[in-house]
């Protein structure tokens, strides 16, 4: 059995798992998210970072007997290098480096993005998908290609899940606003024409966000038909770059991550989209999609079974990490 634990905290969440190699089990995935108060969603960053350190404690040892294992029985600490917020990203580092010189095992610095990536493979049978990455912060079309993984599509301005939330806070909805928009939308009776912004492999949001506040504020729509049509355009501007990024490089598998990809009318579109091509979609548990730290030990097991080591003097965060930066040496 090798024994990985994880650690994320790139963002609003510090996630701590156990993952067996070998067996190719996630033996514990906790999850520990930030939330204000008053369900605004504003992040302040020394805020999450303040509470990632009041968690992280009870987030191990919660781990750890969800597994059943002893820390000592680990193989590897890896933890989520970046890219992301740097309070943030320096907590789970400190707590990463920690672990490491206690139990005297090797440290691994994982890239979240490709974390992402790397769930889908480990856990259902895809070998070389096209990853449609679709978070708060976060929209790009990721792929393997020559040695690395590329940015083959991304937003030219907002994250579809920030976009989502500031178009729900604007419906005075809450935050976050991702399901509630989800289940209204399945009232909508009727399809709003908005601007569709698809430009080559990328997206834009900008223009879409503005369009809705003043269509909001004209009072002339349902809530319910605003939602429908948000979710129908937005995800087929998603859907679309990711069916060019599958032809362009003649991939036939796809698969989601980030926390719009727990939309069932996004993964809906994505099946009819692959049956269409004749390409074979793979849906995970949601547990996989949001920020989560079985991904992060999962792709650390696989860097460290390639012999990838982080020295803990070179384990300095990477807020701003690219995913093309990273050399593969895993596959
Ligand atoms: P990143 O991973 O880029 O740092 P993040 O931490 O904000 O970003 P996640 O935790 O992956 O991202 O996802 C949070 C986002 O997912 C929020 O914007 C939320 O509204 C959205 N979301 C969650 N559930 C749904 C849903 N059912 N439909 C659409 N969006 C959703
Ligand atoms: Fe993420």
């Amino acid at each position: 059995m090798t024994l990985a634990i994880g650690i994320e905290s790139t963002a609003h969440t510090f996630g701590v798992a156990v993952v067996d190699g070998d067996g190719k089990k996630v033996l514990s995935n906790v999850i520990k998210a930030f939330k204000t108060e008053e369900g605004e969603g504003g992040m302040i960053p020394s805020k999450v970072a303040d509470h990632h350190v009041d968690v992280c404690q009870e987030a191990l040892s919660e781990a750890l007997k969800n597994a059943g294992v002893k820390a000592s029985q680990a193989d590897l600490v890896a933890f989520s290098q970046g890219p992301g917020i740097g309070h943030c990203l320096r907590v789970g580092a400190g707590v990463a480096r920690s672990l490491s010189l206690a139990l005297k095992k090797p440290l691994v610095g994982v890239n979240h993005c490709i974390a992402h990536l790397e769930v889908c493979r480990f856990l259902t049978h895809s070998r070389d998908p096209v990853l449609l990455y679709a978070s708060g912060a976060n929209t790009q079309v990721i792929a393997y290609e020559a040695g690395k993984y590329r940015v083959f599509g991304e937003t030219l301005d907002i994250g579809v899940g920030n976009f989502i939330d500031g178009f729900a806070r604007a419906l005075g909805l809450g935050f976050p606003g991702g399901p509630k928009i989800e289940s209204l939308a399945k009232e909508g009776k009727r399809l709003i024409k908005l601007p569709y912004s698809v430009k080559g492999m990328d997206v834009s949001l900008g223009g879409l966000s503005t369009n809705l506040k003043t269509k909001i504020k004209s009072g002339e729509y349902s809530k319910e038909d605003l939602c429908f049509s948000v979710q129908e355009t937005v995800f087929a501007m998603l859907v679309e770059v990711a069916e060019r990024a599958m032809a362009h490089t003649g991939k036939n598998e796809l698969v989601l991550g980030g926390g719009v990809a727990c939309n069932k009318r996004l993964q809906e579109m994505c099946k009819v989209m692959c049956e269409e091509r004749g390409a074979e979609v793979f849906f995970l548990e949601n547990q996989f999609y949001v920020d989560n730290a079985a991904m992060i030990a999962i792709t650390g097991l696989e860097m460290y079974k390639a012999g990838a080591r982080t020295l803990v003097e070179k384990s300095e965060i990477r807020p701003s990490e690219r995913t093309d930066d990273v050399s593969v040496s895993w596959r």
